[in-house]
């Protein structure tokens, strides 16, 4: 795998699909259902100016095709509509327009047969990528995303230079690789994380906020004891495993890189406070997952 990452999750809802393997994931949206209640009623300003349009918009980026989207965005609504109620306010209560992010080859037509029919929403796709501008500017209320800014928008190209000290000859990924290979996977993260915030800071409107649910692990846990090492490791030896046996050549082990990375609270901290454009309101780790708040 090289080059610009775009491929989306699996399709339909047949056993193989994401909707149907997507269990982890929505445990995690389900365990910070509460955090997202909280941190509303807490940052989001619904009496403020920018509020006053009676039109809230949100947005789920790398939202895939259902159902864990649908959950997601009706805990916020449900979080919003609380808002409202508790500064009685239920009398302006806003109207709803949901903007479903994803790259072009997602399969939109399964999200959109199966939006919940009950809905409380106006809901259109949005195809592109996330690290660039989606939006007009100051358009968005709120920006949310879970399980997609893993994928890094490139693989490094330096992993696929064999005069380079981080050629990943043989490897397919860094938890299982040399720390010059580690170093490279951050810095395509950090790039990619100030391109995400530049184009989030242009589309939010003042006074919105931003979640966002992330694979990661506690500060000072070592790259190796990431929970997926195992699997990439089972992963890359059965690819060494298919070389020994003539299936597939050692030419196309060195050129595939997994573009995936999991960030700690502190990488995180740090690259929010060099971009500038936001402030961390609050930042948990959950055993092994990683979750962010952010309000601009
Ligand atoms: C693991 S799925 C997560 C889906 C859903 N948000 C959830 O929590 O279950 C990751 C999604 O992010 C999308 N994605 C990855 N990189 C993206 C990008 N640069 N722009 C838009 N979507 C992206 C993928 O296509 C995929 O559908």
């Amino acid at each position: 795998m090289s080059g610009n990452v775009e491929f989306p999750m699996n399709g339909g809802d047949g056993a193989n699909s994401y909707s149907k393997n997507s269990r982890y994931q929505v445990e995690a949206i389900n365990l910070v259902k509460e955090m997202i209640k909280e941190a509303i009623a807490k940052n989001f300003d619904v009496t403020s100016p920018s509020f006053s349009s009676n039109t809230i918009r949100i947005a789920d980026l790398g939202c895939s095709v259902g159902p864990n989207t649908f959950i997601a965005m009706k805990n916020i609504l449900e979080a919003i509509e609380w808002r409202y109620h508790s500064k009685n306010l239920t009398s302006e209560m806003p109207e709803f327009q949901l903007f479903f992010n994803d790259h072009a080859y997602n399969d939109f037509n399964t999200l959109f047969t199966t939006l919940p029919p009950d809905r409380q929403y106006f809901a259109a796709g949005v195809p592109g990528s996330f690290y660039g501008r989606l939006f007009p500017k100051s358009s968005i209320h709120l920006m949310y995303s879970s399980f997609a800014l893993q994928w890094l928008s490139k693989v490094p190209e330096e992993l696929l230079d064999n005069g380079s000290l981080a050629w990943n000859k043989g490897k397919i990924h860094y938890t299982i690789a040399s720390k010059e290979i580690a170093d490279v996977y951050a810095a395509q993260f950090a790039k990619d994380m100030d391109t995400f915030f530049n184009a989030r800071a242009d589309e939010i409107i003042v006074g919105g906020m931003m979640i966002l649910i992330m694979p990661g692990f506690a500060d000072g846990v070592q790259y190796s004891q990431d929970p997926s090492c195992p699997f990439f490791y089972a992963f890359n030896q059965s690819l060494l495993d298919m070389v020994k046996l003539g299936m597939i050549n050692e030419d196309e082990v060195d050129s595939f890189n997994l573009p995936l990375y999991a960030t700690s609270p502190k990488e995180m901290t740090k690259l929010v406070e060099r971009n500038g454009c936001f402030n961390i309101e609050r930042m948990e780790v959950f055993a092994d997952y990683n979750i962010p708040l952010l309000q601009s």
